[in-house]
């Protein structure tokens, strides 16, 4: 393992670093493994679930830049208008402007905002956006920080709602089954659809989930 770059936040510590074996790139925070740029297709299915069930993606809203294949996902979407990324951690956007990670910034209809995904939801105006898009942890049973449990309970899968258009999409990403979340996000959206993504993580078959919520 090489380490490619590491920072340490008020929150704790990242890591990029380059597998041997595979050569893939992994991003750790607070010595969690999150992802790595091998095995991306659930990260571009929470892409591809809102882009397949809105009319115009005229204006979404991304939690959690990471290695950047959810963005990319919707850039390739020629409909899309713009992109709202939120990024807690600073060195993760500074990373991927150093070219340490491929890059998604250079493209004009993305724009980062610095800060917590809950604050930069709350900023929206009402009914803007037409996709919200939660990829911050490993899930709401694997929780990178721990004050990211109030990003999977419902007063704030509420406001998202809120933020959305009509016929507008909230997905969100999980490493596990999550019945807390499939319950909450259906008290709030009156329906949830649960998609199971099978993945290959170095040779071990696991599945991941989006659960999706829409208007
Ligand atoms: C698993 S990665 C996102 C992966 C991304 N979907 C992709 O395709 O590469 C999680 C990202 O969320 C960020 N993050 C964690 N908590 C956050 C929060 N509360 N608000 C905004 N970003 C957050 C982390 O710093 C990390 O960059």
């Amino acid at each position: 393992m090489s380490e490619v770059a590491r920072a340490v936040s008020e929150r704790g510590e990242l890591v990029l670093r380059r597998r041997v074996d595979d050569g893939a790139l992994e991003l750790r925070v607070n010595g969690v493994f999150v992802m790595d740029d091998v095995e991306t297709s659930s990260e571009e299915l929470l892409a591809s679930a809102v882009l397949s069930s809105v009319r115009r993606p005229d204006r979404v809203l991304v939690g959690g830049l990471g290695l950047g294949y959810t963005v990319r996902a919707l850039l390739r979407d020629v409909r899309l208008g713009e992109v709202v990324v939120a990024e807690i951690e600073p060195d993760v956007v500074s990373w991927m402007r150093a070219g340490l990670v491929p890059s998604v910034l250079d493209d004009p209809r993305v724009s980062v905002v610095l800060g917590d995904v809950r604050d930069v939801v709350v900023a929206q105006e009402g009914a803007s956006l037409d996709g919200i898009l939660l990829d911050v942890d490993n899930g709401p049973d694997f929780l990178v920080y721990n004050e990211n449990s109030a990003v999977y309970a419902s007063p704030f899968v509420t406001t998202c709602r809120s933020k959305l258009r009509a016929g507008g999409v909230l997905t969100v990403w999980s490493s596990s089954a999550s019945p807390d979340l499939e319950a909450v996000v259906t008290s709030v959206f009156g329906a949830c659809e649960v998609k199971p993504v099978p993945v290959d993580l170095q040779g071990r078959a696991e599945t991941y989930y989006v659960y999706q919520g829409s208007l």
